[in-house]
Formats: structure tokens, C-alpha cells, sequence
């Protein structure tokens, strides 16, 4: 790419192409669209359930019939995908939860597909809201406070995955960060026939503080110790590439980079580097946050929202993960 050398004759005058909005739309090199838009959403057991999470305004858990209900505006405003998490009523130490046939996830894939044909529904495949523990994979029974095992944890999380496509998930995406699962999830998916179901895959996954308003929607928080044994330190770039590169071998479709907006030289670097479909996901506290100082009147939510997400599509992002998503459906249409 040349830049045009500044002081020459003719002038270059940046603004001459400012002056108008439909002069300024001419020029745009990004675009936000609803068609890029996934709406989070967390379901519990129940009827008529909407349990507000604390810190997330706007966020609920929601009881399946209450969640074809939010699904379907976000439907109606435009919002084509959403993305599952489930909250199961009891927790053990194998996150029986998270693979059983008749679980919260698999029961509201059902319902969702029946309901709402059109909607494309994606699926998070972790093991840690079904775990007693909270964390994402299996723990060394004589290592409590100490080792996730990583092998082991492949089974369940591939076996998450095929219960997922078999209630009728449209896509799977593991978010647990263990080494090789997106092989284990994509043969298993292959072994049984969904050969058809794509995996995006949580490639590049920061141990974030950002996760914090998260875990108290998913109720996920791990019991002891923290996830810096598998996700990501915040320190690295590179590292972050040759996770991309990993999942991409092993078969990842759509890859995600996750936090969104403190790691756009990431998303950056990976679409740049891989050309692969790239999702940034838009975690709990980048929404928390805007909410709050929206709230106090410190800024203009709607503003600071769509910016944000226009500089996640700058930097790469194909696919846009936020809890926002209706709201900015709606916003769009207002534009
Ligand atoms: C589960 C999972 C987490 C998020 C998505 N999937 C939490 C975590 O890793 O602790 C975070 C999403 C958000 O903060 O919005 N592994």
C-alpha cells in the first residue's frame, strides 16, 4: 500500500472527503453488519425463570421458555446467531451435566431448532459450569489445588460436543483451551457422522479478568486456584499465533479470539496471518463496563458500543460475539 507523500502538489486535503455523510459512507472501509452479530445467552432450568445477572444489566439466566422468547426478538431484530451456555442443577466432579442427553443445553438446542428453524445456534463445549470445582477440565483426584488434566479431559469434552450436534447445534465451540481438543471433538463429531458440524474453536483464549461478570451469570468461578495453566497469559502474541496455527491444523473452521477489544493487535495478527473466519468475542466486562459509566451518564452507551465494534471489524473480525448483539441490531436499523 502507497501513502500519498504529504507536502506535494497536488494537495492531499484528508477532509475534502468529510464533508457530507453520504460523502463520508463512500469512503468507509469497514462495515458493521447485523449478519456479523452473536448473542450470548445463558439457560437454566425451570418456567418462566429471567434471574438477572448482577453485574450485566440487560443479562439474564433464562429458563428454556423463556429463552426461545429472547432469542426470538434478537431473531426478529435481525440477530441470526446465538451462542448457548448452559447452567446445570447439580455439579460433580465429571460434569456428568455437560454430556448428558437430556441436559440444559442439549434440551434447549432442541427447543431453539424446533422453534426458531432459522436461527443458527452455536454451542460453548466447556466442562467448568458442570464441574463441582469449576474449572475446565478433569482435576488429579490427589492434587486437589493442583493439576488439570489435560487427556483425559478430552473424552468429555468431545463427548459434550457430539451430545451438542445430536440435539441439532448448528456449530460447536470448545472454549475449555485444552491442548488437542479441537482433533478429539472433530473426529469423535466425524466417528458418529457430523461431518457437516463446524467447530469454532476458542483459539486464542487470555486468561482475562474480563471474564469476572461471566462467572457469576455461568456460576463457573473455580473453587481454588485459577485457569493460568490453560488459558492464555496476557503477555503474549506469538504464542497466541501458533494456538491458531494448532487448532486450525486439528480442524478448527472459525477461529475466536477472546477478549475482544484490550486484544485487537491479536485479532489483527490473526487474520492477517491465517485468512481463516475470525471471531472476536466481547466478554462480560467489556460489556459490564460500558453499561456502568452509560449508567452514571459517562458516556453514550450506543456510541461507545458500536465504535468498539467497529475497531473489532478493523482489526479483523469477521464475527462479532456480544451481549450487546440486539441492541446493536436494533441501533443499526435506526442508522
Ligand atoms: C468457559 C467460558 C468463559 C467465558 C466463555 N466461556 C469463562 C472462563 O473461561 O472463565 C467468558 C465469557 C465472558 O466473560 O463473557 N470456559
Amino acid at each position: 500500500m502507497s501513502l500519498q507523500p504529504v507536502g506535494q502538489f497536488p494537495a492531499y486535503r484528508p477532509r475534502r472527503l468529510r464533508q457530507n455523510a453520504a460523502l463520508r459512507r463512500l469512503v468507509s472501509e469497514t462495515q458493521l453488519n447485523v449478519s456479523q452479530l452473536v448473542l450470548p445467552l445463558f439457560v437454566r432450568s425451570g418456567r418462566k425463570v429471567r434471574k438477572p445477572i448482577n453485574a450485566m444489566p440487560g443479562v439474564f439466566q433464562l429458563s428454556p421458555d423463556e429463552l426461545v422468547r429472547e432469542a426470538a426478538r434478537a431473531h426478529a431484530l435481525g440477530v441470526p446467531t446465538v451462542l448457548l451456555f448452559g447452567i446445570p442443577d447439580v455439579k460433580d466432579a465429571k460434569a456428568s451435566g455437560a454430556y448428558a442427553r437430556n441436559g440444559i443445553v442439549q434440551q434447549a438446542v432442541r427447543r431453539l431448532k424446533k422453534e426458531l428453524p432459522e436461527l443458527l445456534v452455536i454451542t460453548d463445549v466447556c466442562l467448568c459450569e458442570y464441574m463441582s470445582h469449576g474449572h475446565c477440565g478433569i482435576v488429579h483426584a490427589d492434587q486437589h489445588g493442583g493439576k488439570i488434566l489435560n487427556d483425559p479431559s478430552l473424552k468429555l469434552l468431545a463427548r459434550t460436543a457430539v451430545s451438542h450436534a445430536e440435539a441439532g447445534a448448528d456449530l460447536v465451540a470448545p472454549s475449555d483451551m485444552m491442548d488437542g481438543r479441537v482433533r478429539a471433538i472433530r473426529a469423535e463429531l466425524d466417528r458418529i457422522g457430523f461431518t457437516d458440524t463446524p467447530i469454532m474453536s476458542y483459539a486464542a483464549k487470555f486468561a482475562s479478568a474480563f471474564y469476572g461478570p461471566f462467572r457469576e451469570a455461568a456460576e463457573s468461578t473455580p473453587k481454588f486456584g485459577d485457569r493460568r495453566s490453560y488459558q492464555m497469559d496476557a503477555a503474549n502474541a506469538n504464542e497466541a499465533l501458533r494456538e491458531v496455527a494448532l487448532d486450525i491444523a486439528e480442524g478448527a473452521d472459525i477461529v475466536m479470539v477472546k477478549p475482544a477489544l484490550a486484544y485487537l493487535d491479536i485479532i489483527h495478527r490473526v487474520k492477517t496471518e491465517f485468512g481463516y473466519p475470525t471471531a472476536a468475542y466481547a466478554v462480560s466486562a467489556e460489556y459490564s463496563m460500558v453499561k456502568a459509566a452509560a449508567a452514571n451518564g459517562w458516556i453514550d452507551e450506543r456510541a461507545v458500543t458500536l465504535e468498539s465494534l467497529l475497531a473489532m471489524r478493523r482489526a479483523g473480525a469477521d464475527i462479532l460475539i456480544t451481549y450487546a448483539a440486539a441492541d446493536v441490531a436494533k441501533w443499526l436499523r435506526e442508522k
